[in-house]
């Protein structure tokens, strides 16, 4: 078993690195207290391709592998989790979807400016009354011949404001339960479709999170993706793999406020030597090294699964449930480490810390992930 990068790999990662520190540092501190959402930082990110890493060539993308997919991630999430999350919705949950189940109409007019970058997406499955339970949503896409007429509310939607396509999932039957559940690729200024508030965050508040507002908006036809009644498969599916790209965010969370508290350590001083010198915060070190190895391990193993085709629903919800849980630790600890500069905005730890506790939460709780773990491991 080789555990080392390839060539490409290593490239991939340190261009993600460079652009990290050139061009997303400088101002992170204030997107984040101003709630700004990187507006020219995600223009240079589709320059370099990584909005449709996964995606073909021949539709825009950069036709890599999705373990360059988490060693990007990682190193622009080390560094502005808000811009990461861009990232992930844009490859995982939008381009990924379209790439593996729209006709060749949509790739053709959707993801071709998806994967290229020229415009991005959003997935809109939750709802104020349904997140965890998504066969529970109350969105409805009514039958009308050669339209669907779609009516409802989506909460917390990722580029909710930003995006240029949505693909929202609605009940089209729902006596049939998740079998009358489709998704659509809906455009934004559609008459009846209207953006409705922006959150205001704890943490990725560079991120832009709306509410979505359809009424009566028209949908045409040809607009569903994939059979009719696919669209509960089809969230799920996508959503296995937006759980890699989640699961390197947080990753990537865990492993920049481990450097920063690294750094700290070796330079500052206290009872006369430099703090990693007392086991308190040697050890603290040790443990996060150690538990960020692990996440990254799952991570690989996940994306690995992806690109040789297999079932990522076990490994995908995995590498999230423990990667976010390393996360939070992790910041939690590189705070206290840090001591009374950890809890001023400057030294950017409180802010991964306020960042990583979504990564619990979005794209399936950790209390989803071990539903989906435990009923996997269950099958065997
Ligand atoms: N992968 C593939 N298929 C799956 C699946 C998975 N992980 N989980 C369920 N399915 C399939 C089942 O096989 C079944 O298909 P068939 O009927 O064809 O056999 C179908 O889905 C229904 O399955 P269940 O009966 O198990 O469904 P359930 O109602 O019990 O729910 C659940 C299962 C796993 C809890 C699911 O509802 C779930 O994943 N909920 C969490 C939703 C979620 O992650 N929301 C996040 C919102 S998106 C977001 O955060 C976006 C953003 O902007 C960042």
């Amino acid at each position: 078993m080789n555990f080392n990068l390839s060539e490409e790999q290593l490239m991939i990662q340190q261009a993600a690195r460079d652009f990290a520190q050139n061009e997303l540092l400088p101002g992170v501190i204030e997107r984040d207290r101003d709630q700004k959402f990187p507006t020219e930082q995600v223009k240079k990110m589709a320059e370099l391709g990584f909005l449709g890493m996964m995606v073909d060539p021949k539709y825009g993308g950069s036709g890599l592998d999705a373990v360059s997919y988490v060693v990007a991630m990682e190193e622009i999430a080390k560094v502005d989790a808000s811009a990461a999350v861009v990232m992930s919705v844009n490859n995982s949950l939008v381009c990924a979807g379209l790439e593996k189940y729209a006709n060749e109409d949509q790739k053709q007019k959707y993801l071709m400016p998806l994967a290229s970058g020229q415009v991005i997406g959003a997935f809109a499955l939750s709802e104020p009354e349904a997140g965890s339970d998504a066969t529970s949503q109350k969105t409805t896409a009514e039958d009308k011949g050669d339209y669907y007429l779609l009516n409802g509310i989506k909460n917390w939607i990722t580029n909710g404001g930003t995006a240029q396509y949505y693909i929202v999932i609605a009940h089209t039957n729902p006596e049939k339960k998740h079998k009358g559940i489709n998704a659509f690729i809906v455009e934004k200024g559609w008459e009846g479709f209207e953006i409705g508030l922006k959150e205001d965050k704890m943490g990725i508040r560079g991120s832009d999170t709306h509410s979505l507002i359809f009424n009566n908006v028209k949908v045409p036809k040809e607009n569903r993706i994939g059979e009719d009644g696919f669209g509960f498969n089809f969230a799920m599916a996508v959503l296995n793999g937006g759980r890699i790209g989640i699961a390197s965010q947080a990753l990537g969370i865990a492993s920049g406020a481990y450097e920063l508290a690294l750094k700290y350590a070796k330079t500052r001083k206290a009872f006369g030597t430099e703090i990693i010198n007392h086991q308190a915060i040697a050890f603290k070190l040790a443990d996060m090294a150690t538990q960020i190895t692990a996440a990254r391990m799952l991570c690989y193993k996940a994306a690995s699964e992806k690109d040789q085709g297999l079932d990522i629903s076990e490994s995908g919800a995995m590498a999230k449930l423990y990667a976010s849980q390393v996360a939070m630790d992790t910041t939690v600890e590189a705070v206290q480490i840090h001591g009374g500069y950890g809890y001023v905005k400057e030294y950017h730890v409180e802010r991964l810390m306020r960042d990583a506790k979504i990564t619990q939460i979005y794209e399936g709780t950790s209390e989803i992930q071990k539903i989906v773990i435990s009923r996997s491991i269950s099958k065997k």
